[in-house]
């Protein structure tokens, strides 16, 4: 447990041109907690999702980020190289929209495995057994794994996206509606928090 939290937002904004994307965005988040926001259509989530994950540069704010050495960083501060070792170390990224999560054309085994990979993971028996796990988790069965996510229904291919983010462990996970376009049955959370971990 940590006495710090692991992520401080500060009067975040992000405009498009004269359009107000999100404004005044100020909050922490601790390690462990779940922070949904709430809102309806338009009110600027997936672009407040989308900036502190970096996909966005914000027009005004910051968002600092505790990095694993304790220090906070100010999210746009960073090299991009640090910020795409976040992005596939430290962070997970889960779509409204599958697709844009998956890669669509590859087994439902690799994608879970390329995060394992991407974190050094070499031993093929190694991944193969975790990521059969993972699908299990997620109550994929089992001889679906060498099965491309194109022939995934759209709850399935929900699964392996959270999945292939949790994986890795990362230490804080983004979500951008990840049940609103997909109905999960009660029993198909994933057994494992969900959430931002230490
Ligand atoms: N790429 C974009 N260019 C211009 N305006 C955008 C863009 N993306 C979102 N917006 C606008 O920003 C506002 C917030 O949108 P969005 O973040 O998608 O809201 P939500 O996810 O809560 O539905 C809306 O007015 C939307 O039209
Ligand atoms: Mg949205």
């Amino acid at each position: 447990m940590s006495d710090q939290p692991l992520l401080r937002v500060e009067n975040l904004a992000k405009n498009y041109g004269t359009r107000i994307g999100c404004a005044d965005v100020s909050f922490e988040l601790w390690p462990g907690e779940v922070l949904a926001i709430v809102g309806e259509s338009g009110s600027g989530k997936t672009t407040l999702l989308n900036t502190l994950s970096a996909q966005l540069e914000p027009s005004s704010g910051q968002a600092l980020y505790r990095i694993r050495d304790g220090n906070f960083r100010n999210i746009y501060d960073l090299s991009e190289a640090e910020r795409r070792f976040l992005t596939r170390t430290d962070w997970g990224f889960v779509h409204q929209n599958p697709a844009d999560g998956l890669r669509m054309t590859v087994s439902a085994g690799a994608n879970v495995g390329e995060r394992l990979m991407a974190v050094g993971d070499r031993h093929y028996g190694r991944i193969r057994d975790t990521a059969l796990d993972w699908l299990g988790r997620v109550e994929i069965a089992a001889d679906r794994i060498d099965d491309q996510p194109r022939s995934f229904s759209g709850g399935m291919r929900q699964r392996l996206q959270i999945a292939r983010n949790l994986v890795t462990g990362p230490r804080l996970v983004f979500m951008d509606e990840p049940t609103g376009a997909r109905r999960f049955g009660a029993g198909a959370a994933p057994r494992s928090p969900a959430s931002a971990r230490r």
